[in-house]
């Protein structure tokens, strides 16, 4: 089996990385950036050719004002701090979720790191922030429900094709593997209907400590992993 074309990453782990070094939570975040970094790289390097990562939950708004507010700083610095470095590495990015609820001043700089890098494809980088599966299977629906009221489908026309042309990941393959560093082991709303043929790699590292070799570790893996897809191996 040939490596994963698409990887999806849930990176957990932050805040206990920090609070083991008796450090503010904010600190784990900032350490996470460099982690994501390097995985971004080695995805290029190595010829992965999507990567879509959990930055941020629908549900994560719970956490206090402070932590989320930490958070979105560090987007917004990340998305123009890094920019150049990532369109030199051939990225472009999307994000996935909804844009709408955040200030105007990151919908802004969201707008601007697709834009930016619209033009390379390398290594297609999905950010999912302000993500959630629920949320994004629901925005779908009330999509499709207003096309067929303006008569641009049937009800019956409607498939699990045309159902995924309105998800965030529009365009894209569904994820060949999906990473969770950290040591849960559930899905926490992400990629719900893209993930249902996933394989999935659950491992004890919090996000700052996942390095290449973890990530080899990961994909070496799923190349041992039979895909069936419900069939039988000996037809
Ligand atoms: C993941 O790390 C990053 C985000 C959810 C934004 P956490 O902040 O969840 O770290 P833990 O799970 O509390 O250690
Ligand atoms: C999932 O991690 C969200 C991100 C990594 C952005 P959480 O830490 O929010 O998930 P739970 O609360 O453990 O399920
Ligand atoms: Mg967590």
């Amino acid at each position: 089996m040939t490596i994963p074309n698409h990887i999806a990453i849930i990176m957990d782990g932050n805040g206990r990385w920090a609070k083991e070094r008796r450090m503010p939570r904010y600190y784990g975040h900032q350490e996470g950036v460099k982690s994501l970094k390097r995985i971004v790289k080695c995805c290029g390097d190595i010829g992965i050719k999507v990567l879509t990562v959990y930055a941020f939950s629908t549900e994560n708004w719970k956490r206090p004002v402070r932590e989320v507010k930490s958070l979105m700083q560090l987007m917004e610095q990340t998305f123009s701090d890094d920019l150049d470095e990532l369109i030199a590495n051939g990225v472009r990015i999307k994000i996935l979720g909804d844009v709408t609820s955040v200030s105007p001043r990151q919908q802004r700089i969201c707008q601007t790191a697709e834009e930016r890098t619209r033009h390379n494809d390398r290594l297609f980088l999905n950010v999912a922030f302000n993500y959630g599966g629920r949320m994004e299977i629901v925005h779908a629906a009330r999509a499709l429900a207003s096309a067929v009221r303006q008569g641009q489908f049937t009800v019956d026309e409607i498939t699990e094709d045309v159902f995924a042309q309105y998800l965030f990941t529009k365009g894209f393959a569904d994820p060949d593997l999906i990473i969770r560093t950290g040591g849960e082991l559930r899905a926490s709303n992400f990629l719900l209907w893209q993930g249902a043929y996933a394989e999935w790699y659950f491992t004890d590292t919090l996000w700052p400590d996942f390095d290449i070799e973890e990530f080899e570790k990961a994909i070496a893996s799923f190349r041992q992993r039979e895909r069936r897809y419900g069939s039988i191996k000996d037809k």
